[in-house]
């Protein structure tokens, strides 16, 4: 297989407020210093950076190497096909993709509380424009998106995890979750355990403690997440 490239694709950089761009500069650079520590930092490309985003990704201290476009990088490298990463697709990524595809590409967004679903999905609309043919895949926990990193720096480190140490996708994300996106799965799991008990004249909702035993293996979370979902959720733990 030819060498891979890591796209993170900034076309949609001025959409971001101040403080939005400072989280995203932020998370490039952590991107890059992940990079580096497996060995493949020239590797790691941005796209879809404007003069002015340069010079302010520069200013940052970030001197990774920039393409305007991402069908400017694929004709310097002599490539057609790519793969996207994106939360909405239909397709799911396996573990096989990283044999079809070697060029991956993630949506330098960052999402704050706004709705920005489908963000991912607009920025593939600038591809099409360019005429570029790809794939698009979304990546799932057990059938969920809740609960994959979505942070650039940690989606990148989860997938450097699946390709160079060759680790299955559930192992690749539990090693790169934070217990802030797992107690967000936490909260849609623990109602698949709830049993309700009649107590002192009213009816409880309960929750065994081996639950998290089982929870555990496979999200990271510490048992005072635990504690602390089942509560904010009015469930007891026996
Ligand atoms: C913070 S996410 C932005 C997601 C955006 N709000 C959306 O819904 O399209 C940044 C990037 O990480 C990647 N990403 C995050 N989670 C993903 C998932 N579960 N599957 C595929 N790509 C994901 C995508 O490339 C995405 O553009």
């Amino acid at each position: 297989m030819s060498d891979r490239y890591f796209v993170i694709d900034l076309s949609l950089f001025d959409l971001h407020t101040d403080k939005e761009k400072k989280r995203l500069k932020l998370q490039i650079s952590q991107s890059i210093y992940v990079a580096e520590k497996y060995k493949i930092k020239d590797k790691l490309i941005l796209t879809g950076v404007s003069e002015k985003t340069k010079n302010e990704l520069a200013g940052y201290g970030i001197k990774q190497k920039t393409y305007s476009n991402l069908k400017e990088f694929l004709k310097g490298v002599d490539r057609k096909i790519f793969l996207v990463f994106d939360p909405n697709a239909s397709d799911v990524f396996t573990e096989g993709d990283i044999e079809s595809f070697d060029i991956f590409v993630i949506g330098g967004i960052v999402d704050t509380a706004k709705d920005e679903k489908k963000t991912t999905e607009y920025l593939s609309k600038i591809f099409e424009k360019q005429g570029l043919k790809f794939a698009r895949k979304k990546v799932l926990l057990r059938g969920d998106i809740i609960g994959v990193p979505d942070r650039i720096n940690m989606f990148l480190e989860m997938l450097f995890k699946i390709i160079y140490d060759k680790l299955p996708i559930e192992k690749a994300i539990y090693e790169t979750q934070s217990r802030k996106i797992a107690r967000w799965r936490l909260r849609k799991e623990l109602k698949n355990f709830v049993e309700v008990r009649y107590e002192n004249d009213k009816n409880v909702r309960i929750v065994r403690k081996e639950v998290f035993e089982k929870i555990k293996e496979w999200l990271n979370i510490e048992y005072k997440d635990f504690e602390k979902v089942a509560e904010e959720q009015g469930i007891k733990i026996v």
